[in-house]
């Protein structure tokens, strides 16, 4: 079993001019955290970390640890990030019939436990799946038009989920996912799975798992990560 963690963005809406996945959250590089809660998985042999070619970023993030190694093969999008990296891992030693959990970078509160629930409800399913969280929040759809945004309808919200990652797919089924899915533009690999008539598990995820996006969301990256020190004793 592997993860692959998608880190080739350029996190331009944050408009930091460092790339989103090296920007410091509590003390560290955004993607040393997502890191570290792979790495206390020990059903995950490699975590294999995609970047842009060139990207020297990385390599001191991962520092020494031998299961993390780097995928220099980035693409101009989140997917074709993905699918180099799945052509890698098929590349050095993994097998069409393995498992892969791609986690974003950008989710840099995942917790070891939220992973080794994701790979317990999934690993004897034949599809695979999701970190998902129900809605709760009540949905509007904005108005089309010029002006100021206004409600054009309030959408039900029974039976709709945020997805979240990682998620987890056999390595062989989601590449084929993927280049089927290539004219389309595709969020996540559950959608390219779907888009094979396939249904993935959703599986309940954690709100502290969200995408840090915006300048808001680095700040409550850093508050979440610093409470869960201090808790451990580590602050
Ligand atoms: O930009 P966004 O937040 O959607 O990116 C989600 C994840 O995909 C991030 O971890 C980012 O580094 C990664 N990504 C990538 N290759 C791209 C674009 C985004 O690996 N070309």
């Amino acid at each position: 079993m592997y993860a692959l963690i998608p880190a080739a963005g350029s996190g331009s809406r944050l408009g930091a001019g460092v790339p989103k996945q090296y920007l410091p959250v509590a003390g560290e590089p955004m993607l040393a955290h997502p890191l570290r809660a792979l790495l206390g998985c020990e059903d995950l042999r490699r975590i294999v970390v995609v970047t842009q070619a060139g990207d020297e970023s990385a390599r001191e993030v991962l520092g020494s640890e031998a299961r993390a190694v780097l995928a220099p093969c980035g693409g101009p999008s989140r997917a074709a990030s993905v699918r180099a990296g799945l052509g890698w891992l098929l590349e050095h030693g993994a097998s069409p019939g393995d498992w892969v959990l791609v986690h974003d970078a950008a989710r840099c509160c995942i917790t070891t436990q939220a992973v080794r629930r994701l790979i317990d409800a999934c690993v004897h399913d034949e599809v695979g799946g999701l970190l998902a969280l129900p809605l709760a929040d009540t949905l509007k759809r904005q108005r089309e038009g010029t002006g100021p945004a206004r409600v054009q309808a309030t959408v039900p919200r029974s039976g709709l989920w945020q997805a979240q990652t990682p998620q987890m797919f056999r390595i062989g089924m989601l590449a084929a996912a993927l280049d089927a899915s290539a004219d389309r533009e595709i969020t996540d690999e559950a959608s390219a799975i779907e888009g094979q008539g396939l249904r993935p598990l959703l599986v309940p995820g954690e709100a502290s798992n969200f995408k840090v996006t915006l300048t808001g969301d680095l700040e409550l990256a850093d508050a979440v990560l610093r409470a869960r020190r201090a808790a451990c004793g580590g602050d």
